[in-house]
């Protein structure tokens, strides 16, 4: 299958209470990773790239030419869609231009009149191509690459507009964090969650989807989250099998140090994750 929108497959999610998982790409290894372990459920995924991780790999087109080349080669008959993830104006508008079956357009840090103005703007350049929305309410805590939000929870009437704007999906803080979450955090706000999924019928994304507890996450998935981000746990889970197999001298013995043997513990973590993830988040098959 070739890579597809998301128009469907979230409104499913919200109405069945399920969730569909979101992974952060890097590379060759993590795209192959994050498609094995959808294949392997039989179920559908989102890959993403955050602007930072497609200025790595050389672009928003190769990042596109890169899932497509791996969904083909591998054979991945799976719905894969293809996401920019806290892209700004710029980089929403490019990965339009490009080809992305999804792109996220991150305006928490403006103005919300303009955070609104320019969802807007993006909803209307990218539904004139077959291509769904995400947009923000209120911020997600921490730092992404680069992205760094204070953590405000989501104003449930600023919500409501910004779901009125017709995006296809609505990340809104709720007191999720990127990254690790630090000892002292509280977990998620659920009164706010209650309050937002009441009122707006659009499909809610939980970003920091990485060390929120099992049972939180599957009762804001309850609750109407129906997408859920996950970068951090991914990239834990690789650099752990990684040391793991330096620290055993393993890329000392034989040809261990061949990058498709030295690369492998890492990636096969990956996908141990992404599939743990997926049953978690209770996605059914395709
Ligand atoms: O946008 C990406 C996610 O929100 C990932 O967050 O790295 O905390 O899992 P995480
Ligand atoms: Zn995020």
């Amino acid at each position: 299958m070739s890579i597809v929108n998301g128009n469907g497959i979230f409104d499913a999610a919200r109405s069945g209470h399920y969730a569909v998982g979101a992974f952060n790409t890097n590379n060759l290894e993590w795209t192959r990773a994050i498609l094995a372990a959808a294949q392997e459920t039989n179920t559908p995924i989102l890959i993403q790239t955050s602007m930072g991780a497609a200025k790595y790999m050389g672009g928003y087109e190769l990042c596109l030419n890169l899932v497509q080349q791996t969904v083909k080669s591998m054979g991945i008959t799976v719905p894969v869609i293809m996401h920019l993830d806290h892209g700004n104006y710029e980089a929403a508008k490019e990965c339009i231009e490009v080809g992305y079956t999804s792109v996220m357009f991150d305006g928490h840090d403006l103005p919300f009149e303009e955070n609104l103005e320019k969802t807007k703007e993006i909803v209307a350049l990218a539904h004139a191509k077959g291509i769904t929305v995400e947009a923000e309410v209120g911020s997600i805590g921490g730092e992404e690459d680069g992205i760094i939000g204070a953590g405000e929870l989501a104003d449930v009437e600023e919500a409501k507009q910004i779901a009125a704007t017709g995006v296809d999906y609505l990340a809104c803080g709720i007191g999720n964090i990127h990254g690790k979450y630090p000892a002292n955090w509280t977990g998620l706000n659920f009164d706010r969650l209650k309050e937002l999924a009441e009122v707006i019928e659009t499909p809610l994304v939980l970003h920091g989807g990485s060390g929120i507890p099992k049972e939180q996450i599957q009762k804001a998935i309850a609750m109407g989250v129906s997408k859920v981000n996950v970068n951090t746990e991914c990239q834990l889970a690789f650099a752990e099998a990684t040391r793991k197999y330096i620290e055993a001298g393993k890329d000392e013995e034989g040809k261990g140090y061949d990058p498709r043997k030295l690369l492998a513990p890492g990636t096969q973590a990956i996908t141990d994750v992404v599939k743990e993830r997926i049953d978690w988040f209770g996605t059914p098959e395709a």
